[in-house]
């Protein structure tokens, strides 16, 4: 396999060898007159040493500079006592080099090939083919290779087959904008590239497939984040006969074995804990919600709604409610933390954060600091300080908003200062089910139902007729695997009558030349004895960066887009010539320049 020796194996068993490295210059030192130059590859470093006796092979180490390639013949020996090296894998040895071969040059780099040193990551991303150089991304690579290898054998054991969807394809209702591809051959006609194989995956059911997996790739045109690519994977699975407990299952299993195999993170919870939609909202704030640590919002409205303070007794009387969270240890924030904080409540939607320090309740003291402590009698305060779980020491939050904002706002407030307070730790995966979402959200803008999975999930079973009477009222049979403040993956048991689906649509305000225009053949399959169906689909990436513990799914990318969608290496997008453009039928209009 071309190399006799990889620059990470040889050992003190390998004394007296007699081997060539190949690899690149990792560092060179001049220890008096004894040149030392690092061999990286794939698999490591060793150390070889050039003797100025050997005049050749000194004079040509000595014209090297860091990654040129270079092949060095030379003998295997151990170093010195007191000189070797624990943190390497070939620390107790050294090759007395006896040849080099330049096997090519390398200009300056732009920066070094080190994890201790990052430049800017836009110079990381221009020239990322160094960037991957570097030993922590080759071991996410390695990691995204083991966990993908895990998926294969892990399915095709329990006779998945994974079977390749089309990337030309028709728009998918998933939720974000297409990237369109225009047909060269049918004139003003564009393909839609996949924002998920979800259709086809369904088509596979009502094919006779049963059990189907895909290493998928997805495109979604949307605002880029932390956890956002345009271009990103999922494990798209899908299985006939089955019922929500099914897939939960399965996939459940697939994460546990997966996580424990290729990592050596700790799970938080075995089995992983289920929430419904409204419990994560009501505790968390959100459904996806960081189970690392508690600080969980509490409804307290019903303990001041009589209080002296209008803005909660308004609130109430309103219709509104009071929520807060205690923030262990924080009573000690300074006015300026506590500004911060108040600030960040209201860039979030907030009118205002009430804040309530406790200190000293034993004591006899005066017990709580707050600006509105004088407003609220004593029975209120401890009612309050009981409700949220604090002690003394902590910090109480509070929001008086309409039940969204105020969890809203708690929710976030609770993930900031989660991070801030050093309770987030990387080495512990606290993964959960989210169960039972609403089926729909009314869109007001629009005027329509919206599907708050997509729409070809089914409601839970007995609630089909809840579609033409309250569709407000319908929960889905759809789950989310949460992890860590992060949404890994979605799924859902899905509809497979012809006509459900089709009242589905029609609650989205599809005209029936439409249902017919974009889910004509989805429709007609499911007139054809289609099985009852269900499926999920993790977002690969997202898992990645977790079981990797990185803070952005483009360090588990080898070559991801920036945050504004550009490939800084490739320069993509880019113009294209006039002729391509004619072949397709396509005149561009300038953007504005506010578009620009
Ligand atoms: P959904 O749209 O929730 O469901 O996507 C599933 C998972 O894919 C990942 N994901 C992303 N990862 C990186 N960048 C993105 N832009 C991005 N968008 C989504 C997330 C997410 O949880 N067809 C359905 C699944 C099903 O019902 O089986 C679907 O695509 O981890
Ligand atoms: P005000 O009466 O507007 O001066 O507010 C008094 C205190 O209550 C300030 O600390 C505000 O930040 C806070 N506050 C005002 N409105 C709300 C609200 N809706 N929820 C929580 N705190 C609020």
């Amino acid at each position: 396999m071309g190399k006799e020796v990889t620059c990470g194996e040889l050992t003190r068993a390998d004394e007296g060898r007699r081997v060539t490295l190949q690899g690149w210059v990792n560092s060179r030192r001049d220890h008096g007159g004894v040149l030392f130059l690092d061999i990286r590859d794939r698999w490591g470093r060793t150390q070889t040493v050039f003797n100025p006796e050997n005049i050749k092979a000194f004079r040509i180490a000595d014209s090297t500079r860091s990654e040129w390639v270079v092949a060095v013949t030379g003998t295997v020996r151990l170093r010195p006592a007191g000189t070797e090296n624990a943190r390497m894998a070939t620390g107790e040895i050294e090759l007395a080099a006896e040849a080099l071969e330049v096997l090519n040059a390398a200009a300056p780099l732009p920066f070094e090939i080190s994890d201790d040193s990052l430049p800017d990551e836009s110079i990381r991303l221009k020239y990322r083919y160094l960037d991957l150089r570097r030993p922590g991304m080759l071991r996410n690579m390695e990691l995204r290779h083991r966990t993908v290898k895990f998926i294969r054998d892990f399915l095709s054991e329990r006779d998945f087959l994974e079977i390749e969807t089309p990337i030309l394809m028709k728009s998918t209702p998933e939720g974000a904008r297409d990237y369109l591809v225009p047909s060269r051959v049918h004139a003003a006609e564009f393909y839609a590239l996949p924002q998920s194989p979800q259709q086809l995956k369904q088509l596979l059911m009502v094919a006779g497939v049963e059990r189907y997996f895909q290493i998928a790739r997805c495109f979604r045109d949307e605002d880029l984040r932390a956890d956002r690519q345009p271009e990103f994977t999922q494990l798209d699975l899908e299985m006939s006969f089955v019922n929500q407990e099914d897939v939960l299952r399965l996939a459940e299993d697939l994460f546990i074995q997966l996580t424990e195999t290729v990592t050596a993170k700790t799970i938080q919870t075995k089995p992983f804990p289920r929430l419904s939609f409204q419990e994560s909202m009501d505790r968390y704030g959100t459904d996806k919600p960081d189970m690392r640590f508690e600080m969980e919002i509490h409804d307290v409205t019903s303990l001041v709604a009589q209080s002296g303070f209008k803005v909660f007794s308004s609130t109430a009387k309103s219709g509104g409610t009071i929520r807060g969270i205690s923030v262990p240890g924080a009573s000690t924030f300074t006015r300026k933390q506590i500004d911060e904080l108040t600030a960040m409540a209201q860039s979030f939607g907030a009118k205002g954060l009430v804040w309530i320090a406790v200190e000293n309740t034993e004591k006899g003291g005066e017990g709580y600091r707050s600006p509105v402590a004088k407003f609220l009698s004593s029975k209120e305060l401890s009612a309050l300080t009981a409700t949220l779980g604090a002690g003394n020491g902590d910090l109480l939050l509070l929001v008086a908003d309409q039940r969204p904002v105020a969890l809203d706002v708690l929710g976030r407030l609770r993930s900031h200062l989660g991070e801030t307070l050093d309770l987030t730790d990387t080495a512990v995966l606290a993964y959960a089910w989210i169960v039972e979402p609403p089926l729909f959200e009314w869109n007001a803008d629009e005027d329509r139902w919206d599907a708050s999975h997509h729409p070809f999930t089914a409601p839970i079973p007995g609630q089909e007729e809840l579609l033409r009477t309250r569709p407000e009222d319908a929960k889905a049979e759809a789950y989310d695997i949460v992890c860590n403040g992060y949404e890994l993956g979605s799924g859902s048991i899905r509809i497979h009558r012809r006509e459900v689906q089709a009242d589905v649509f029609r609650l989205m305000n599809y005209s029936d030349e439409e249902i017919e225009a974009r889910f004509g053949h989805l429709l007609r399959a499911f007139e054809y004895g289609a099985p009852p169906h269900g499926g999920i689909a993790p977002g690969i990436d997202r898992w990645i960066m977790l079981l990797a513990g990185e803070p952005n799914i483009r360090e588990v990318i080898p070559f991801p887009k920036n945050q504004t969608g550009v490939d800084l290496m490739l320069g993509a997008p880019a113009r294209v010539d006039e002729r391509q453009l004619r072949d397709l039928h396509l005149l561009v209009r300038q953007p504005s320049k506010s578009q620009e």
